[in-house]
């Protein structure tokens, strides 16, 4: 595919996406995070895109994570795609916000209910002495919910990252790869290109 003809990144994104989504082989929602310390120091972790639209492209973790705590202090993150069958990558940067409870709400609601409990009983990133103690933590959760709906634990829910730059790479035969960069300018983007 040419990448040329497409004043939006997200509309280009989404073109890519729906195929990326007809390789059963690769799960294309799967992308790596970088986040950063108040000071700089990166870590990068794989989440898995829930949506994206025009605001941004949203993925869901415990707030109290080292993720969490890093996005708490240093709002910078980055995003990294590869859609392997379409020799393709995806870069994303910019900021992030926290997603309204509402929206959070919504999406715990459509959980399966292992993954709600999960939720609960999962202290995201804290040192965990042994394995029994989290399948206590989710019996004990099963115990305190059973017969009713599972809220939203506070320290849940999405993170929104409003991209300030995005890159398309897409391979071509003897390394000329084809690279577009678009770059948020007012309420449109510009775009440029860059060697391979
Ligand atoms: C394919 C894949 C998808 C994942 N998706 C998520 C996700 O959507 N949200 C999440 O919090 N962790 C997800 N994880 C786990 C994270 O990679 C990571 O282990 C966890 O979030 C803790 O990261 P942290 O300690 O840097 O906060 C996923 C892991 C893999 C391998």
């Amino acid at each position: 595919m040419v990448l040329s003809g497409y004043e939006n990144p997200i509309t280009l994104f989404g073109v890519y996406f729906s195929r990326a989504k007809e390789d059963v082989t690769h799960d294309p929602t799967a992308l790596s995070l970088a986040t950063a310390t108040a000071d700089g120091v990166p870590s990068v972790r794989m989440v898995l895109l829930k949506a994206i639209d025009e605001r941004g492209l949203v993925f869901f973790t415990n707030y109290d994570s080292r993720k969490g705590h890093e996005l708490a202090h240093n709002p910078h993150a980055a995003m990294c795609f590869y859609w392997p069958k379409q020799e393709v990558q995806v870069r994303v940067e910019g900021t992030i916000e926290r997603l309204s409870d509402e929206d959070s709400d919504a999406y715990f609601r459509s959980r399966p209910r292992l993954s709600q409990v999960g939720a609960w009983a999962s202290q995201q990133s804290a040192p965990l002495r042994a394995r029994e103690l989290l399948l206590k933590r989710v019996s004990e959760t099963e115990a305190r919910f059973e017969g009713v709906e599972i809220p939203r634990p506070a320290n849940w829910g999405g993170i929104l990252l409003v991209p300030r730059k995005m890159e398309f790479w897409q391979g071509h035969p003897g390394r000329l790869h084809d690279r577009l960069v678009y770059e948020r300018q007012g309420e449109g983007w510009t775009t440029s290109r860059l060697y391979p």
